[in-house]
Parts: C-alpha cells; sequence; structure tokens
C-alpha cells in the first residue's frame, strides 16, 4: 500500500521504517530540510536500535523517501499518518497547532480519497478536531472530496521502538467506518498474523486508551517510589516488597521498580496533559495530580541523599554521575532524572564528571561547555578524582562494575544507586557506602 508519514521524529520515522520493511511504499514528508537531507544519505537522527540498517535497506531498496515537499506527499497514499509533535503548552495541555497544521496541509493539497491518521499522542476530542480542519479547507476550496479520521495511537517504548512496532501488544483503531476499518486491516495485516492484535473501537476511546495505558503506567512507578520511601523509614528493602507483590498476577512483576523517577518524552508530558483534560473537563484527578507531585519529589532524592551524606557541604565537590538518558538504550535526556540532580548539583556549588554509553552529545547539545561539566569517556574515567558516585540510569555495561577500582578511584568512598542495580550488602562489603531506593538506608527527604 502506499503510505504517506507526516513528521519523522520517533514516532514517525520509526513506525516509515517498518512500514516500508514489510513492503509497503512510504514516503515521509517533514519541514526540517536538514533532517530529510541526513536522512536521505542513511544518516539517523535518533539513537534507536535496529533503526538505522532497516531505513538503509528501504531507502536502497526504493520503498522509503524523504522530502519536504508536502503535495507530492499527500498525492502519494490514500493513508495520511499524522505523527508530528504535540509538546505540552504553558499550562501542560497538549499543543496541537502542528497536527492540525498538517490536518490543513492534507486538505490543501488532496485530489482523491484519503484516510487520516493520528499517530501522535493527541487529547481526546482532536480527531474531531483534525476533521473540522480538513473540512474548512475543502469547504474554502469549494471541493467535496471524501476523507476519514482515525485515531491510531502507538505504543513504542524508547530503545525497543523497532522491535515493539513490528510485534506490537495492540493495534488500536478508532475508527466509526467499517470501509476504513477494512483498509486499516490490511495496512497492519503482517503485524496481525498468529493471533489478532487489532481492536478497533470508537475514535474517542481509541484516544483515551493511549492517555490511560501510560497514566497507568506511570501510576505503579509512583505507587512504588511511594513504598521504596516508606520502606526507608520503616527500615524494610523494597527489593523484597517488589518480589513479594510481584508475586500477584493481578500484580504482576512489570513497572514496579522504584528509583529515582520516570522521564522520557511520554509519561510526564502525558501524565500531565490527562490532568488538564480532566481539569478542563470539571473533573478532579486526584490520583493523576499525585502520580505527578510524588515523581517530581522523587528526582530530587539523589541530590538529597548527596546532601545527606556531605552535611549541606556540597560545595566544590566532584560527583561521578554514571548515566544520563531517562532510561537505557536510547540518547534521550528530555525529563531525565539526571538532569534534575546536575541542576541542583551545580547550584550546590558542585561540578559533575559523567559518563553514558550515548547520551553525552545530547547533554553537550542542551547544557554547552561549562566548568562544572565533564564528559568523561569511560566510566572508569568519570570516577577519577570524584568524591562520590551517583548511577541515574541502569544501562548494562554498569551492572557489574569493579568495585575495587570505585572504592580507590573515589575521595570519599559512597555510591548512591539510583536504579537498585547493586545488593548493599555486596557493595558494603568492598568498604562502601550504600545508598539505594528504599533499601533500609535513610535520607532526610524534604518534607512535603
Ligand atoms: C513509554 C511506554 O512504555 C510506551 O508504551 C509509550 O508508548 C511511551 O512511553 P518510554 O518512555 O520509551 O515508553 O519508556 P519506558 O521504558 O516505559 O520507561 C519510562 C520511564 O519509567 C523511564 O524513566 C524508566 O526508568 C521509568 N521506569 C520504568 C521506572 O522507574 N520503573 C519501572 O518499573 C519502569
Amino acid at each position: 500500500m502506499k503510505v504517506t508519514v507526516f513528521g519523522i521524529g520517533y514516532v514517525g520515522l520509526v513506525q516509515a521504517a517498518v512500514l516500508s520493511g514489510v513492503g509497503h511504499n512510504v514516503v515521509c514528508v517533514d519541514v526540517n530540510a536538514d533532517r530529510v537531507e541526513k536522512l536521505k544519505q542513511g544518516i539517523i537522527p535518533i539513537y534507536e536500535p535496529g533503526l538505522e540498517n532497516l531505513v538503509k535497506a528501504n531507502v536502497e531498496a526504493g520503498r522509503l523517501q524523504f522530502t519536504t515537499d508536502a503535495a507530492l506527499g499527500v498525492n502519494h497514499g490514500q493513508i495520511q499518518f499524522i505523527a508530528v509533535g504535540t509538546p505540552p503548552d504553558e499550562d501542560g495541555s497538549a499543543d496541537l497547532k502542528y497536527v492540525l497544521e498538517v490536518a490543513r496541509t492534507v486538505a490543501r493539497n488532496m485530489a482523491a480519497p484519503k484516510i487520516i491518521i493520528n499517530k501522535s499522542t493527541v487529547p481526546v476530542g482532536t480527531a474531531d478536531k483534525v476533521k473540522a480542519a480538513v473540512a474548512e479547507v475543502l469547504a474554502e476550496r469549494g471541493e467535496a472530496i471524501e476523507f476519514d479520521v482515525v485515531s491510531n495511537p502507538e505504543f513504542l517504548k524508547e530503545g525497543a521502538a523497532v522491535a515493539d512496532c513490528q510485534r506490537p501488544d495492540r493495534i488500536i483503531i478508532g475508527t466509526d467506518s467499517e470501509k476504513v476499518e477494512a483498509r486499516m486491516r490490511e495496512l497492519y495485516a503482517p503485524f496481525n498474523r498468529n493471533h489478532e492484535r487489532i481492536i478497533v473501537m470508537d475514535v474517542r476511546s481509541a484516544e483515551l486508551t493511549k492517555y490511560a495505558a501510560n497514566c497507568m503506567l506511570a501510576t505503579k512507578i509512583s505507587f512504588m517510589n511511594e513504598m521504596a520511601n516508606l520502606a526507608e523509614r520503616l527500615g524494610a528493602d523494597i527489593e523484597k516488597v517488589r518480589q513479594g507483590i510481584g508475586s500477584d498476577p493481578r500484580i504482576g512483576y512489570s513497572f514496579i521498580y522504584p528509583g529515582c523517577g520516570y522521564g522520557g518524552s511520554c509519561f510526564p508530558k502525558d501524565v500531565q496533559a490527562l490532568v488538564r483534560t480532566a481539569e478542563n473537563n470539571g473533573y478532579v484527578p486526584e490520583i493523576l495530580r499525585s502520580v505527578e507531585a510524588v515523581n517530581h519529589r522523587q528526582k530530587t532524592k539523589l541530590f538529597a541523599f548527596l546532601n545527606d551524606y556531605f552535611e549541606g557541604q556540597l560545595a566544590g565537590k566532584k560527583i561521578a554521575l554514571w548515566g544520563l538518558s531517562f532510561k537505557p538504550n536510547t540518547d534521550d535526556m528530555r525529563d531525565a532524572s539526571s538532569r534534575v540532580l546536575m541542576e541542583s548539583l551545580w547550584q550546590a556549588g558542585a561540578s559533575v564528571q559523567a559518563f553514558d554509553p550515548e547520551a553525552m552529545n545530547e547533554t553537550q547539545r542542551i547544557y554547552g561547555s561549562r566548568d562544572d561539566l565533564m564528559l568523561m569517556g569511560t566510566k572508569e574515567a568519570a570516577l577519577r578524582g570524584a568524591d562520590a558516585l551517583v548511577v541515574c540510569t541502569e544501562w548494562n555495561i554498569f551492572k557489574a562494575p569493579d568495585f575495587e577500582l570505585i572504592k580507590e578511584s573515589l575521595q570519599c568512598p559512597v555510591v548512591i544507586d539510583g536504579r537498585n542495580q547493586y545488593e548493599p550488602e555486596l557493595v558494603e562489603s568492598y568498604g562502601l557506602a550504600y545508598y539505594g531506593i528504599g533499601r533500609g538506608r535513610s535520607v532526610k527527604l524534604p518534607q512535603v
């Protein structure tokens, strides 16, 4: 099938590459000429396992093209994906200006019927707004061309985006039209083998499904972080508690890992957006507000540990930081816990000596060159002469470190483990002090 994808960010690029990989003919349109040019040469703007090879192979096979020419894109596919960004505006609501601009672009250029698919995470009611925007432009043009608007949210995880897209848990299709459903089934047939993954529902339910899924996961994390903070005060070990409750299949083991807070492009933004949607519809979302508040507080925890350990004397201290990205296998720094820590340390007059396998360029891009940020070539180099070690992201290469070397390299023998990667007793057996999240080691957290 011929498919057009507007927006070659994370979602659009992965979706386009995967669709072309099963034989669809995909044209990607973006306003960023530099990004388009680089992609034509096989240069991928993000780090995502498997993506580069997939893009290159499909570009070579002629099934995947990149262009800034919107008219070309609109005329290419009956199916038009909207996968542009929905950044939060000042009050945390999702800003729809890019989505609606694409809708108008499609309407201005279309000469035949189109199925317009919202792939971006958009608030409930957006499909209606897209519909109205397209209808308005068509009316201005004096044309009555048939079109449908479908909600088809993505559920991909960064770091596993290609695999998630190739083997989705579910494919949500929000439409009231049987004709459109049939076309969508044809589009996704290669991903719907062996067992049924397609769930068809009305548009508004599909739009809410996306938010409900992310907010549920964020809730699980904030709940566990709250339990961890409680465990700390009660002298219990949250890792034992996690195993104890995860064994109940109604609770399950996934997404109950306590840590230094969730980040990334989805959870913080989507929880905030659903809070705003609820408030704008006359409902007070008590749980969602707390999920957000607990997460904000959790991100201040690593600094609180350090401040506690050094008794408020952080000025002039050099802190080794392992892991900068919001989670492993990505270079994404959006809402990463490391940023809250670094910014608090700088404010307290401390400096940071950091290593991350992928996110150092991104860190440099965000913070520029500054005297209190040293980006080091290896995890060992980040330790040298530092006062303490903090682990912010659970990259594999941090999982079995040389504790002897850590002890020798640090001025003060302390490891602060923001992702509960190490057993406290093991670390302590090397003569190091250990702080994990909810593992019986105390910290004076700011009261809320
Ligand atoms: C998430 C959803 O998982 C995905 O389905 C949706 O489409 C987009 O948002 P992503 O943001 O890529 O994906 O990352 P994810 O792996 O879900 O992790 C999000 C954050 O939660 C990370 O900061 C991670 O460290 C944190 N997390 C996750 C925990 O703190 N504890 C957990 O148990 C799980």
